[in-house]
Formats: C-alpha cells, structure tokens, sequence
C-alpha cells in the first residue's frame, strides 16, 4: 500500500518536472494575449480586450510580438515547429485594399529594427540579403495583401514562403481544400473575417494550410515545400508575428495562436474563447449621401416635367379655349371643336369648299355619324 503511494507520488512528481520542463517547448493563447510573455515593438500593442493588434491606421509603419523565450535549435536537437494562429486583416472600408501584410516569423533576434514596412513586412530590409548578420536568418510565412513587383510572382494577395528575402520561395493564392467538399475554396486575405493558419514543420517538409474560423484544418495543405532549415535556424530562435502598413493601411491582428516544437504537443487553440476583431467598418456615410442626391435630383426631375407638362397644357388649353356665348345655353350644344371641324370637312380640303361669305370661307362637312347626321356650314 505504502509502496503504491509512493509510486504514486513518485510518478507525479516525474510529470511536474516533465511539465515544466514543456513550457519551453510550447505554449498557446487562446483567450486573449493581456497575460501573455510577449515582447512587443512597433507600433503593435495588446488592446484591452485581449487582441494583439499588430499595426492600425498609420502609414508606412510595422509592429512586431515575440515570445520571449528563445527555443532551441542546437546542432542536437529536432528541426521541427508546429503552430496554429488565427489572424484578421480588416481594411479601413469593406471592399477597399488594405496593406500591407502579416508574417509568422522565426528569427535568431527579437530587435527586427532594421526592418522595413510596406513589401519588407516588417521582417527584411533592402539590405537583408546581402547581408552576413543574423538578419540573413529568417524564415517568414507571408500573408501579403499587395502585390509589389519585383518582389512578388502572384499579382494578387497572396501567401509565400520567404526565407531570408521577401522573395518567396513558393507562393500561392489563399484557398484552402474543402474536406466536406473535397475541392479549393479560396479565401479573401482582406474580408476583416478571422483566418485560421497552420504552419508544420518536420524537419524536411513546410506545409502552410489556411481556413476559415469555422472549418477543421484541411486534409491538404495549400502549400508543401521541402526544406532543410539547419542552416537558416540558428541555436536560438524566437517566434513571433510582424506585420506592416504602406501607402496601404489595415487594422491587422492575432486573435489567437498555439505553439509546439512537436505535432503531438500542440494544444489545440479553442476558437470559441479568442477575442474578436472589430469587423470592416461599413460606408455608412457614402450610402446614405448617395442617395439623397438620387433622391433630390429625382424629385427635381419630376417636377421639372411636371411644371413643362403643366405648361404646355396651360397654353393649349388657353390657345384653344372658345369663347361660350348666352344663347348657347338656350339652344344646347350646337358648337364643335376644330379638330371634329378640321376632321368632318376632310382637313378643309377645296373640294369641299362651298363659297365664300361675309364671315370667310364656307365649306361642307359631315359631322361624325353618332353626333349629328344632318350637314353642317362652319364658317
Ligand atoms: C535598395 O537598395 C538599392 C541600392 O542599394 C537601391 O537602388 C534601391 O532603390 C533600394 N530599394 C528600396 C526599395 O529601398
Ligand atoms: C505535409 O503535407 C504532406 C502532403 O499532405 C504530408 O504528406 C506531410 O506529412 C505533411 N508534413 C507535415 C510536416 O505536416
Ligand atoms: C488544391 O490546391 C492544392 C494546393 O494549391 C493543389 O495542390 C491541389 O491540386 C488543388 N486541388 C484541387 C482539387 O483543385
Ligand atoms: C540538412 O542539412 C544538414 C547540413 O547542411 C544535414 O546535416 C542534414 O542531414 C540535412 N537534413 C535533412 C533532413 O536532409
């Protein structure tokens, strides 16, 4: 009995130490980044509902967040990394572009100051490549919502794989596979909805999936390169995210992300607890001006015809208007229009003119039958 306890207790106190000695290798947020270890530089910073926004509404400007802890990649240990982060891009407008781009980066440095916004993310700079510094040691997964040549193959938002230069080496437009439908769906970068990423690495093959917050991680990823990262990957190397406006703006964020150096110790992210972004604000304003000018110059319109139509019937009626004398009135309606005149005498055509008297002219006509079937003089 003593035994058992003290197996008990023994093996206990064995997973404690294991599990301590697992904070190093993995870690996750899934209900907000206010308690997180994180260094955070730029202008990204953790709001207080518990978003990490990477940068906002201000041009030509970057943010970047770190774990603060290193993970070690000594010449002994397993090239591998798992991580799972939810991300949202929301545009200053629905509908409008928005820029620059998000990057999960893994760099032997957290001061990325170097850097540069707009195409460099906030990770490279124009120096990047040819220098010989730690900066050359970057792996950075891109969700770039520009397209900038000389830097990007697609022409469209895009996501890639860059190790050390904002060139990737693979890109591919956002879609991830439908396991319900078994085909691609794409995804826009810049609807302001949250993004699901999956970043896995064995040691030998990246697979970079995307999703939506509703769907499961697809069976296929979107992209699967082979890879040797043993000579980028230095013995320390921090995890984090950079992200960078241009001329384009974009409220970017983290929403929620998990870590792991291993597949089966990634902890699943629970999406139902991450904070929300705020969503793309709406044209408000656009919509309901453009409308009242519709509706002004609509209703000038209709006036506008109404007033010609008025007129014109004002005219007629006053041009033709016939004077009605007394002894109508006694003997009835003995008068007709012009137009029954101008139609019983055929257009006052000669032939049926009659002579010619005191009054004018005399022609003879034939009223319509239904009015009066004897003939009529009309001066
Ligand atoms: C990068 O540097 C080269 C020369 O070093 C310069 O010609 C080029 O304009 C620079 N590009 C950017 C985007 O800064
Ligand atoms: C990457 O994807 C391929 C193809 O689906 C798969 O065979 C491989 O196991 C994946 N590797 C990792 C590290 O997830
Ligand atoms: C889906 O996209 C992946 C990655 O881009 C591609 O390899 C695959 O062939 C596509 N599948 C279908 C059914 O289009
Ligand atoms: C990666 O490259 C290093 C040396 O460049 C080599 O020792 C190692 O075996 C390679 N790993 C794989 C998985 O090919």
């Amino acid at each position: 009995m003593v035994c058992r306890l003290y197996l008990v207790l023994i093996f206990s106190c064995v997973h404690l130490i294991f599990l301590s000695s697992q904070q190093k290798t993995r870690f996750v947020y899934n209900d907000g980044f206010d308690q997180a270890d994180l260094y955070v530089d730029g202008i990204a910073r953790i709001l207080p509902d518990g978003l990490l926004q990477l940068t906002y509404a201000t041009k030509l400007q970057m943010g970047h967040a770190f774990f603060k802890q290193p993970f070690d990649y000594g010449p002994s240990s397993l090239l591998s990394f798992y991580t799972h982060f939810v991300c949202a891009l929301v545009p200053p407008k629905l509908g409008a572009d928005g820029g620059h781009g998000i990057a999960f980066v893994v760099s032997p440095s957290t001061d990325l100051s170097y850097a540069e916004q707009a195409q460099f993310l906030g990770v490279f700079s124009n120096e990047t490549s040819s220098s010989s510094s730690s900066s050359s040691h970057l792996l950075a997964i891109e969700l770039d919502s520009v397209y900038s040549v000389g830097v990007d193959k697609l022409e469209n938002p895009h996501v890639g794989i860059d190790v050390y230069s904002p060139k990737s080496i693979e890109s591919a437009l956002p879609s991830y596979f439908s396991n319900v439908l078994g085909k691609n769906e794409s995804i826009n970068l810049l609807s302001g909805e949250p993004i699901q990423v999956w970043v896995d690495y064995d040691g030998s093959f990246l697979n970079v999936s995307l999703a939506p917050l509703e769907v499961q991680k697809p069976n296929l990823p979107l992209m699967s390169t082979a890879i040797n990262l043993s000579e980028i990957f230095q013995e320390k190397m921090y995890v984090g995210f950079s992200a960078a406006t241009a001329k384009l703006t974009s409220n970017q964020y983290i929403l929620g992300w998990s870590f792991s150096r291993s597949k089966e110790q990634l902890q699943t992210l629970d999406l139902s607890k991450l904070p929300q972004a705020p969503p793309v604000p709406r044209e408000e304003k656009q919509k309901k001006q453009v409308p009242l000018v519709f509706i002004v110059l609509v209703i000038l319109l209709v006036v506008l015809v109404l007033m010609v139509l008025g007129g014109a019937y004002w005219y007629r009626r006053n041009k033709y208007a016939e004077v009605r004398e007394p002894w109508e009135k006694e003997y009835g309606p003995h008068r007709f229009s012009y137009k029954s005149l101008y139609k019983a005498t055929n257009g006052f055509c000669k032939d049926g003119r009659v002579g010619k008297g005191g009054f004018g002219e005399v022609y003879k006509g034939t009223a319509p039958k239904q009015a009066y079937r004897c003939e009529k003089t009309v001066t």
